[in-house]
């Protein structure tokens, strides 16, 4: 296995995975469009990263041509070029698809209908298909719950309940077992996008790993891009002054994964045999509250902005997801290495040898409202 091809190589993820794939010795090749959410109008300081130690090919995944120019003499598809916004995946619906579905659909028509060298084929699922994630009901046992209730939220109840009992539910770990039930456009379409690899994988005998990683964040995370990665989000208001209005009680939780660990998940897929046919739930381990996040990342930037709780709610928000990692420990020896507070801190100096970006945060939240999807 020795040359490698990232579909959205110039990402963030794609990015330090090239960097990394590239220290090692192999022969990478990138494909991407260079999405302007992501790179902006001019050179982005992604891309620069990524120059010199990658073959580069500007191209899209929803075009086949593209998809075959690349492919040629690849050992390994890497795919993790998509559309990643969760809120934009709710009116943007046919660009999801699209790029996500469609896109994907391309690698594979191609796989099965041409000669070619893929020996292992990685993609990059996402926590977002379990919708919310595994809890505990001591009479009921596990319990997946479905979105939560308007008459619970209005009275400051978030946490879900039992469906059968109405007992609020404890929080578990979620483990690969769980069941898939996304909230969102881009759920769905990382669940189809996993199937169909991990099918297709199987029926031509190509070895596949999907990964499911949480939240991931790090240094080249886009910080202008309103729609995805909350420390990055929070940190553009920040900087430019703006104060942090957080949902529910400030106590819902995600996994925050720094990206060091993502790739370094991702390389041992690429390397290891007993990666093969397997999905993987990529993550800290560790739930951690969004209003710690707002109050770690305030003081990081020893800012006086206001944080403000405010009892406000998305009905088809999440209330709790962190990964089970037990599967990716024992199979591929896989621990993180970043706690979020060694995270945090190398994320923040990141961000501030970085230019300060617009904040388009209340105009991303305002297409919400206009749409209907936000109370
Ligand atoms: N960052 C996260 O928290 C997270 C969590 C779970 C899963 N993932 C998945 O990991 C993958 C990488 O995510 P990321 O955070 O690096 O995202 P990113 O947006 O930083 O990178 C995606 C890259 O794909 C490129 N791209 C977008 N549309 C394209 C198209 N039509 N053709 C070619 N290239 C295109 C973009 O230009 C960008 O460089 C995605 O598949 C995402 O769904 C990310
Ligand atoms: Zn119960």
């Amino acid at each position: 296995m020795k040359n490698i091809l990232i579909t959205g190589g110039a990402g963030f993820i794609g990015s330090r995975l090239c960097e990394k794939l590239h220290e090692k010795g192999y022969n990478i090749t990138v494909l991407d469009n260079l999405s302007q959410q992501i790179h902006g109008s001019v050179e982005s300081s992604l891309f620069k990263k990524i120059k010199g130690k990658s073959t580069f090919i500007k191209g899209d995944v929803r075009n086949k041509e593209d998809w075959s120019r690349a492919i040629k003499g690849q050992d390994a598809v890497v795919h993790l070029a998509a559309e990643t916004g969760t809120g934009q995946s709710m009116y943007e619906i046919e660009k999801y698809n699209d790029v996500n579905i469609m896109g994907t659909a391309y690698l594979l028509e191609i796989l099965a209908n041409s000669t070619h060298s893929v020996k292992k084929i990685i993609v990059a699922s996402s926590r977002a298909i379990y919708g919310e994630g595994k809890y505990n009901c001591k009479v009921h046992g596990d319990k997946y719950p479905l979105q939560r209730k308007e008459k619970d939220m209005e009275k400051g109840e978030f946490n879900p309940k039992c469906d059968i009992c109405n007992l609020e539910l404890n929080l578990l770990s979620t483990d690969e077992e769980s069941k898939i039930h996304p909230s969102s456009i881009y759920g769905i379409n990382k669940q189809q996008q996993e199937q169909m690899v991990m099918l297709m994988g199987d029926s031509l005998g190509i070895p596949t790993v999907a990964f499911r990683y949480q939240n991931v964040y790090g240094p080249g995370q886009s910080l202008s891009n309103p729609y995805t990665g909350i420390l990055s989000i929070f940190s553009t208001r920040i900087l430019n002054g703006n104060n942090l209005d957080i949902y529910e009680d400030g106590l819902e939780s995600r996994d925050f994964v720094y990206v060091d660990d993502v790739v370094e998940a991702t390389i041992l897929g690429i390397e290891k045999e007993q990666a093969n046919g397997e999905v993987f739930n990529i993550g800290s381990g560790v739930a951690t509250t969004v209003k710690e996040v707002a109050e770690s990342l305030k003081k990081f930037y020893n800012s006086d902005i206001n944080i403000s709780i405010s009892g406000k709610y998305r009905l088809a928000d999440i209330r709790h997801n962190y990964a089970d990692l037990n599967k990716v420990k024992t199979l591929l020896g896989f621990t993180p290495k970043y706690n979020f507070q060694k995270g945090i801190a190398e994320f923040v100096s990141w961000v501030k040898t970085q230019e300060v970006m617009e904040d388009k945060y209340e105009k991303s939240v305002q297409e919400l409202k206009d749409k209907g999807l936000m109370k």
